[in-house]
């Protein structure tokens, strides 16, 4: 227990580190809700608040950001993020069914995590992939026409 309260201490003197490199930027905010995400893998309210005090921000402005921007997020992430898009071929070409397959299989529903941790799904706009279409990405990996649920669970497989 103890260690992972020093752990924790850790990453928020990383971040006080950070707030006192970047406070003298004109829109300092941002970049540093960025630098927590980066460093906490999420944006808990705590995190919020320490932010809020170090930089003498009400944590309702901050609150206000970070769920105003879709890249924050209050909740853990996985560790990799699967984006369906949902772009009009895709959606043309089965991309509800797609997502259906997708939460089957991992369990979860649009913007959760796998119980794993392995896994965030989300949707996103046309990724220029049109003529794969329904396509979904996973960091750098693009996939496209998959219509069956063994395809499916052998590209997750790769996924550790
Ligand atoms: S609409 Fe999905 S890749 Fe273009």
């Amino acid at each position: 227990m103890e260690a992972i309260a020093q752990d924790t201490n850790r990453l928020y003197d990383r971040l006080a580190e950070a707030i006192q490199e970047k406070k003298d930027l004109r829109n300092p905010l941002i970049e540093v809700l960025r630098i927590a995400q980066e460093i906490f893998g999420y944006l808990p309210i705590e995190v919020q608040e320490f932010i809020a005090e170090k930089m003498d921000i009400p944590a309702s402005k901050i609150y206000g950001v970070v769920t105003f921007y879709n890249f924050f997020s209050m909740i853990p992430r996985g560790k990799y993020t699967l984006n369906v898009c949902t772009g009009t071929a895709c959606f043309v070409k089965g991309a509800p069914r797609l997502i259906q397959m997708l939460s089957d299989e991992l369990g979860v529903n649009m913007g959760e995590t796998t119980k794993d941790g392995r896994f965030t799904m989300s949707a996103v706009r046309c990724v220029g992939a049109c003529s794969l279409a329904p396509v979904f990405v996973i960091g750098e990996d693009t996939f496209g026409r998959i219509d069956n649920k063994d395809k499916i669970k052998d590209i997750l497989s790769r996924y550790e």
